[in-house]
């Protein structure tokens, strides 16, 4: 009886994990973007303003930041390095980082 129990548990411990994975890297995760963001901070500067040329993401509109960066991904905007950066991420990604830019402080 208590053999049955332990499996049990084992099993509704295992269900709980499987379940709970990829649910929690759905949907817009800031810490994962922060993690994403190390790359774009060699351009865009994370807490000083840009240099000349290349805008700061900080504070912009979450839906702002993603259409940019599906723009770019679908060549639809023109800008080489951004056009490669932006081919290379998923919408999870994308989705990850616009909700990391946004939430900084401009
Ligand atoms: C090698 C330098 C460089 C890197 C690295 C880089 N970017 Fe960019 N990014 C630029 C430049 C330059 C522009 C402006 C291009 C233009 O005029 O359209 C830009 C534009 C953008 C824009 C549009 C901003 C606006 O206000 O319209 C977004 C969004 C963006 N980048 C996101 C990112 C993200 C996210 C990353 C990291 C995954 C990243 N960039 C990495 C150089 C870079």
């Amino acid at each position: 009886m208590c053999e049955i129990l332990r499996l049990a548990f084992a099993a509704v411990f295992v269900l709980v994990v499987i379940i709970t994975i990829p649910t929690k890297s759905m949907g817009a995760d800031k810490e994962y973007g922060q993690y994403l963001s190390a790359e774009c901070n060699a351009c865009h500067a994370p807490s000083k303003k840009s240099g000349a040329g290349i805008p700061s993401l900080n504070g912009k509109p979450v839906p702002y930041l993603v259409s940019a960066l599906l723009q770019y991904k679908n060549k639809s905007r023109k800008n080489a390095v951004m056009q490669m950066i932006a081919g290379r991420l998923d919408s999870e990604q994308i989705n990850a980082l616009a909700a990391y830019f946004s939430s900084l402080g401009k």
